[in-house]
């Protein structure tokens, strides 16, 4: 069999992980590369899961992980915390679907309104794609303008409207393009680069448009992180215009904060969408913000223009119980506090190894990201705000070699860490031990990419 990873890696991880081999052999055939979300593909194959709890998950194989991707950030208290665990237990005998209002939508849109400083009014959608898709959707209709201005490498999910320049290459001289979108959705779109306000603001100026629409944090959960004077500045900038502020906190929103990234940073979006935490591990979305916007939404609305919105499954009460149990919990802010600093101490951890290893590599992030960079050449890292490359995007927000990144993942699996991608979320579970366990399985890991010739110590 020809090898896939590279030599040693590859053998030692068929061995451990057989029974997702076997598994994989039937996906192959069934879904295309075998996955039903890209992030999950990994060479030679994706393990499969068994159970899982708290920090930790268990594999077909019986392989103990610990977890670093969090239900792709939604799990900020862990995998099946028990408030979560006993309120949908509690539902789904009850009702998974009424086809009708029913209170538990009214106990988690409170919950939004009582958070989130930017929400007056709320709606429930399935997802944060069809939260971001109606937020544009409803500023396009209050504005009657069609221009969007998003941010290069901001991601808001995966419909046509966003999704270019979504990831890199980010190439001023090539463009951006993307399969499957129209010339027609790239001409309503102005891409300016992040973190830079004059440019946010000129295009403002020329293009009068919609909204401005800005990630949370930063691109991809902070790859180019954001700091709070420049969403402050955003702010300004777009109030003074007139022009309307989506601040999309799909995944900072009950992550780094009790009230999301606005709160830390002390400013109000006329709109903000929602996902993740806020369904406590269940599919769920919301838009919330100003209640002259979401309006719209109203019949007999005062525009005489009614935006449609349907959605089957839109506020799901067994994502409501979940919703708000796990809430209620991430209320206390002690969720994000304990998350936040678990992820400064792999971060702080991860380079103290990398640099006593003399491998080139880096970690960084805000609040629950840990952000890895390999083959880093730059000056630092120097405190946990610290930013690789001095934070230019065209440096920072780069693909990385792909045989590195499986080989990567299958050497963290191997010393039982489950990472995602070049990143990792933590969550309330995260304790000490699983810190100190994580920081041992990388230095393996470095160790094993190192034995495979894969990267070089010095
Ligand atoms: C900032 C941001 N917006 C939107 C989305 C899309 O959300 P969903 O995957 O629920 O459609 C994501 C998903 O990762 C996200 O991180």
């Amino acid at each position: 069999m020809s090898q896939l990873v590279s030599q040693q890696i590859e053998s030692q991880f068929r061995e451990s992980f057989g029974s997702s081999a076997a598994l994989y052999e039937r996906a192959v055939g069934l879904f295309p590369s075998g996955v039903t979300h890209d992030s999950r593909f990994l060479r030679p194959f994706p393990i499969y899961v068994d159970h899982a709890q708290g920090a930790r998950k268990t594999d077909r194989d019986g392989n103990d992980l610990i977890d670093y991707w969090m239900g792709h950030g939604a799990l900020l208290l862990g995998h099946s915390h028990p408030a979560v665990v006993e309120a949908t237990r509690d539902q789904i005998g009850r009702s998974t679907h009424p086809g009708a209002c029913h209170e538990l939508e009214l106990e988690w849109g409170e919950r939004v309104q009582r958070m989130v400083p930017s929400a007056e009014r709320v709606r429930f959608t399935n997802s944060g794609t069809e939260a971001t898709l109606m937020a544009i959707r409803v500023a396009r209709i209050v504005t009657g303008q069609a221009k969007i201005v998003k941010f290069a490498g901001h991601f808001h999910g995966w419909h046509d409207q966003l999704i270019p320049a979504a990831s890199p290459p980010h190439d001023a001289d090539t463009g951006y393009t993307m399969p499957g979108v129209t010339e027609g959705v790239f001409g309503d779109l102005v891409i300016v680069p992040p973190n830079d306000l004059e440019a946010a603001a000129a295009a403002i100026a020329e293009h009068n448009p919609a909204c401005v629409i800005h990630e949370g944090n930063g691109s991809r959960w902070g790859v180019v992180p954001t700091r709070p004077e420049f969403l402050q500045g955003l702010r300004q900038v777009t109030a003074e215009s007139n022009t309307i502020l989506i601040l999309d906190e799909v995944i900072t929103g009950f992550r780094v904060h009790e009230g999301g990234y606005q709160s830390h940073c002390g400013i109000v979006p006329d709109m903000t969408t929602m996902a993740k935490v806020l369904a406590g591990g269940l599919p769920g979305g919301c838009l919330a913000g100003r209640a002259d916007l979401l309006e719209v939404l109203a019949f007999d609305n005062s525009l005489g223009k009614k935006m449609k919105h349907p959605g089957t499954f839109n506020a799901n009460p067994l994502s409501a119980a979940a919703g708000c149990a796990a809430l209620d919990v991430v209320a206390t802010g002690e969720p994000s506090r304990i998350a936040n600093q678990q992820a400064a101490r792999v971060r702080s951890g991860l380079n103290a190894m990398f640099a006593s290893k003399g491998v080139p590599w880096v970690a960084y992030g805000d609040f629950s990201a840990i952000k890895i960079i390999p083959g880093y050449d730059g000056p630092g890292p120097e405190g946990d705000d610290w930013v690789p490359h001095g934070g230019d995007y065209r440096q920072l927000d780069v693909k990385f070699d792909d045989t590195l990144g499986h080989a990567f993942r299958c050497a963290l699996l191997l010393n039982g860490i489950d990472w995602m991608g070049w990143a990792g979320s933590t969550s309330s579970a995260h304790t000490d031990e699983d810190v100190e366990a994580t920081l041992l399985g990388f230095a393996a890991a470095i160790d094993l990419l190192v034995a495979d010739g894969l990267i070089q110590a010095a």
